[in-house]
This record gives C-alpha cells, structure tokens and sequence, in this order.
C-alpha cells in the first residue's frame, strides 16, 4: 500500500509518499514569521501559496527513484486538531488531489499521527505516549479500540508557554530552545506554581510566573526553574498514567520532545519503573508529513476512508474519537 499524506496544522507545511517498509518522499516548507509568533491567517496563506509546489515536487521526487502516482492508492490529510484557516487550506489541496487521482480520501487526527510515526519509528508497541508541542500537551495511550486521552493541558501548550515567556524576555521565536540553552547555565532554583490538577496540568500560570521572576532573578535561572517545574509536571502524569494502565512504555512526540533535559527526566523515571523510554528520530518528532501518510495508510488498509462531502476539518479534533480499527483489541 503507497499513501500521499499532507500535514499542515500549523506553521510547517509538509507532504510524504509512505508504504509499509519506509517514507519514500517528503517535502517541507516552513512558514516562519517575520516577527513574534504564529499569525494563523498570514500561516494559512503561506500553505495556499506553497500547497502546489509542494505536491509537485513530492511527486517529482517519487518519479525520479523510479515510482509512477499511479502506485498511490489514498490521499491523507490532517484533519485537526490545529488552526482552522491552515487546516481548510490543506484539506482544499486534498481533496483536489484525490478527485483528480481518483483515490479515495483518508482523515488523520494529528495527535494520533504524532503517536502512530513514534511506533513506527521506534520499537515502542503499545506505550503511554507524551505529547508536547507548540499547541499541545497530552498524555495518551490505546485502550478498548480508542486513544485516550489520560492526562492534558487545561489551557496552553508547553511549547507556547515557552515560546511566550521567551519572547517576554526578549528572545527569538522559537523560544523553547533558547531557554534549554539558557538553563543549562543556571547557578539556582527559583520557586515557580507547580499546577497539577487530578491527572491535568496548566501552563500558562507558570509562564506569568516565571516572566514576573525575571525581575529579580538571572535569566538563566528562570529558564531552569521554568524547566524543572513544567517537566516534573508532565513527568509526574506519564508516570501516574504508566501505574494506571499497566503499560510498561513510554513514547516521547511533538517539538518540545526534543529538549535534552526533558529526555533525561522521563529516562530516570521511566529506568525507576523498569519501562522502556522510546525517542523517534528529530524528523519523526515535530509535525510531518511522514506521519500523516503513515497514519493514513493504517487507516486505509484497515478500511477507513473519508467521503468528500463530509471530509469538513475540525480544529478541535479529540483523538478519543477516532476508532483505532488498525489495532486488534487484546485481553483489556
Ligand atoms: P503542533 O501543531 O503539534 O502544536 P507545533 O506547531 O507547535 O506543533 P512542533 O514542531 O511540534 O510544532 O513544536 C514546536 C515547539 O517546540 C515550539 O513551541 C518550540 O519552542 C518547541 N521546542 C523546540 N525545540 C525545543 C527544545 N529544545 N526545548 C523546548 N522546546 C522546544
Ligand atoms: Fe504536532
């Protein structure tokens, strides 16, 4: 089986040719704002600007190591979460593809695709999976035929809190890997809110907090205190969620997964519990389309596809309500 798929919730633009072996294609474009963070409409039209192009050169790129689209059997779009402008600009250029391949049309959660790349990337099986980007925070993990969602943000994302309280402090989006760097330089711990509600956490608490602290407090002290905080709350969930399930595995997705000290708090705990901690590759961590396609092609092949006419987008897409028909419930 062979999917074309098209991730663009957000600021990349990304499309891939998948089959069950391997990515085969993938072309990326960024939108990077010229100031601040993430206008939606200005991230919108740079996907209506770049969609042709893009698919373009994909499928050049699959021509020329020696495949014909005619091998393409399905076309897969994100269909949420994420900003609705980019979400209709990307189905738009999907359903076009699909009437004009005579292909049918797959609908890929965006979270599930984060978690699907990770088990196909890594040995991880059945893990308890931590999401953490830009515009989310989730823990979640497979049970009863759906993902569930265990634990997740009451407000911002992990990755925008950071990105906010940088920028308040003056420095460049993106913003989370400048206060890792800064963190790493810290001399002391500055007391921030530790927000952790049932198996909940908020972030947007912290990220005043720890802007209100630059006032007295060295700037590469916050940032540690920032980071020792919202992780030991993430990781304080994925473990809760790791006892309640019985998993024995954690999967680590999304941008902010690539944080070093973030990494090393989940391996600590997770060699604690005897679980086995899995960290994709960078390419398979952040949005793309890889993942998309991927994800599709499970669908796909385990017969769900999606009909134009109600192929809608859906910016608050809640992967548990997706039916996960491309795992075979076990003894749960
Ligand atoms: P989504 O649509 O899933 O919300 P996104 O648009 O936020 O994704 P990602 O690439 O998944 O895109 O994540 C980007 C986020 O990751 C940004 O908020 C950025 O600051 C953060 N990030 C990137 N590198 C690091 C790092 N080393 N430490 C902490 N945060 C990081
Ligand atoms: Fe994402």
């Amino acid at each position: 089986t062979t999917v074309l798929g098209i991730e663009g919730t957000a600021w990349n633009l990304s499309a891939a040719i998948v089959d069950e072996d391997d990515v085969i294609a993938e072309v990326t474009e960024t939108y990077r704002p010229k100031t601040g963070g993430i206008h939606p409409r200005e991230a919108a039209q740079h996907h209506a600007l770049y969609a042709s192009d893009v698919i373009e050169r994909l499928l050049r790129e699959y021509q020329d190591k020696g495949y014909s689209p005619q091998n393409i059997d399905a076309i897969a779009f994100s269909q949420g979460p994420g900003l609705g402008a980019c979400l209709r600009t990307v189905a738009t250029s999907a359903r076009a593809l699909a009437l004009l391949l005579d292909i049918p049309l797959v609908g890929v959660n965006h979270c599930i695709g984060h978690v699907e790349i990770g088990r196909w990337k890594t040995p991880a099986i059945d893990p308890v999976v931590l999401y953490v980007s830009g515009g989310n925070s989730q823990v979640l993990g497979h049970r009863a035929g759906k993902y569930r969602i265990f634990g997740e943000t009451l407000d911002i994302g992990i990755g925008n809190a950071l990105d906010k309280f940088a920028r308040g402090a003056g420095l460049t989006h993106p913003g989370g890997p400048k206060v890792e760097e800064y963190a790493r330089k810290a001399t002391s711990y500055v007391k921030m809110p530790y927000v952790v509600k049932g198996m909940d956490f908020s972030f947007s608490g912290l990220s005043t907090a720890a802007t209100d602290a630059l006032k007295d407090n060295s700037l590469e002290d916050v940032c540690y205190s920032f980071q020792e905080n919202a992780f030991a709350m993430l990781v304080e969930v994925t473990e809760r969620a790791l006892a309640h399930t019985g998993k024995s595995e954690v999967l680590l997705a999304g941008g902010v997964g690539a944080n070093m000290r973030l990494r090393e708090m989940l391996d600590v705990m997770c060699e604690d519990r005897g679980a086995s901690f899995y960290v994709p590759e960078k390419r398979f961590m952040g949005d793309n389309g890889a993942m998309i396609a991927y994800t599709g092609l499970l669908m796909f092949d385990s017969g769900t596809t999606l009909p134009i006419e109600s192929s809608h987008v859906d910016p608050s897409f809640r992967p548990d309500t997706v039916d996960v028909t491309w795992i075979a419930d076990e003894q749960e």
